[in-house]
């Protein structure tokens, strides 16, 4: 079985997929950190992030590994596990472009896809493109005022750039972020963690 959870940035797509896989018992995976490691790799060569040749040059020698557990995945390059710099500004700010390349998405597609089932598979494609076919698809949205103060919890002071940064990544993403048409749209806003675990939950088709 691969339940499908896809969204917009900080719509609390991993702590909501980590949530389910827990309950259901199995691992998710995060295709958003595979991308990310690409965006670093590629800025720690000093590559382009529009070189398509050059970041998959990178990518095929990385050794490149994503490891799914439950209660948060973790990205080696090698022996080197490279999780803790991935959620840098400057990936942050890098990372739509890297994964706007044809030949990225490709790879990252192909190494989601050799992952042993079952799990909970989240990102922005996950439903339509890669797992078109998975059991249960849902899709969480947010204002980008509500993402960002959720974000923000400890700075209030840093919410309207949060808010800022968040919209234009929504813009850079937008070609790949649109629900599968057999996915549950689910407004994260008037939801705390825990209720929107508890709709998805509710929402799956019998599992063994
Ligand atoms: O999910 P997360 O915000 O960590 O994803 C980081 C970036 O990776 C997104 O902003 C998007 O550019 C890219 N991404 C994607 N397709 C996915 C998952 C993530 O293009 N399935």
């Amino acid at each position: 079985m691969i339940v499908t959870i896809d969204g917009v940035a900080a719509s609390g797509k991993s702590s909501v997929s980590s949530g389910v896989a827990r309950a259901l018992g199995v691992p998710y995976v995060s295709s958003g950190l595979l991308y990310r490691a690409a965006a670093l790799l590629a800025l720690e060569a000093g590559a382009a992030l529009e070189d398509e040749a050059a970041v998959l040059v990178l990518l095929e020698g990385s050794g490149l590994r994503l490891e799914p557990l439950a209660e948060g995945n973790r990205v080696w390059a090698g022996g080197r596990e490279l999780t803790p710099d991935l959620h840098s500004t400057r990936v942050d700010k890098g990372v739509s472009a890297v994964a706007s390349l044809p030949g990225v998405r490709a790879w990252v597609d192909a190494q989601l896809r050799a992952l042993p089932q079952p799990f909970v598979a989240e990102g922005r494609d996950m439903g339509t493109n890669v797992f078109p076919h998975a059991q249960a698809k849902f899709y969480l949205t947010a204002s980008p005022r509500v993402r960002a103060e959720r974000r923000a919890r400890e700075r209030p002071e840093d919410i309207p750039a949060i808010e800022a940064a968040l919209t234009k990544r929504d813009e850079a993403d937008r070609r790949q972020i649109s629900p599968a048409v057999d996915a549950l749209v689910i407004d994260t806003g008037p939801l705390d963690l825990q209720g929107v675990i508890e709709v998805i939950l509710s929402a799956l088709p019998e599992h063994e």
